[in-house]
């Protein structure tokens, strides 16, 4: 199938409008939300060992989106959808409350330089204002492959009131329930270890 086919099939125009369960997937399963899926390893992964959970896919690279839909295309799943655009105009915009179960943002760019730490995306403004999106014990899963931001993500998320560490106050996941991803395995590669945090909205 060409990808523009594929592309229609599979990917959302943004719009400045909530997006309900029932209109991107035709029912009200569970909905997993990935921020920044790059390659989409891990979603298509996920998406094919839990066909009755919704995925919704966010990430600007078109070249990721691409492959994330050939993959798709070529299982033929029918609970995966995607927004080629800005995750913060989609989560501002077209999710309605409590629709999210779980959230993941795995291996999120990691801005190294001090200066750029700002730009980074968990933060605890930005997750304090997801959370009406979150379902009640909705979850939300980190990653990253940078000690610095995974000691930043921590402290961000330890400060967002109605989120509890699944794990304990500070504690990383030891044994999380993800599968690989394109960059983790370039992470590991240049030997930086791996961190994942998981938060339960109670
Ligand atoms: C370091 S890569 C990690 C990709 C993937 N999660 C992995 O582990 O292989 C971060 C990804 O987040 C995407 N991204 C960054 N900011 C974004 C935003 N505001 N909305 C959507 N995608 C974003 C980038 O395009 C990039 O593909």
């Amino acid at each position: 199938m060409a990808i523009s086919e594929q592309w229609d099939n599979y990917v959302v125009e943004y719009e400045p409008r909530l997006f309900s369960t029932h209109e991107l997937f035709g029912n009200d399963n569970p909905l997993t939300v990935e921020i920044g899926f790059g390659m989409g390893d891990s979603l298509l992964e996920m998406a094919i060992a839990n066909p009755q959970r919704n995925f919704l896919g966010i990430e600007v690279h078109k070249p990721g989106v691409g492959k994330l839909l050939h993959g798709v295309a070529e299982s033929g799943l029918t609970n995966v959808k995607v927004f080629c655009h800005d995750a913060i105009d989609i989560l501002a915009h077209c999710i309605g409350a409590g629709c999210i179960d779980t959230l993941l943002i795995f291996f999120p760019d990691p801005w190294h330089k001090k200066r750029h730490n700002k730009r980074r995306l968990v933060q605890t403004e930005f997750i304090t204002g997801l959370l009406p999106l979150l379902a009640d014990a909705g979850r939300i899963h980190l990653a990253t492959d940078w000690e610095p931001y995974a000691e930043h993500m921590v402290e961000a998320m330890e400060a967002v009131q109605g989120m509890t560490n699944a794990n304990g106050a500070g504690q990383f996941w030891p044994l999380p329930d993800r599968p690989g991803t394109k960059f983790e395995r370039r992470g590991i590669r240049l030997g930086h270890g791996v961190w994942d945090l998981l938060y339960i909205k109670r």
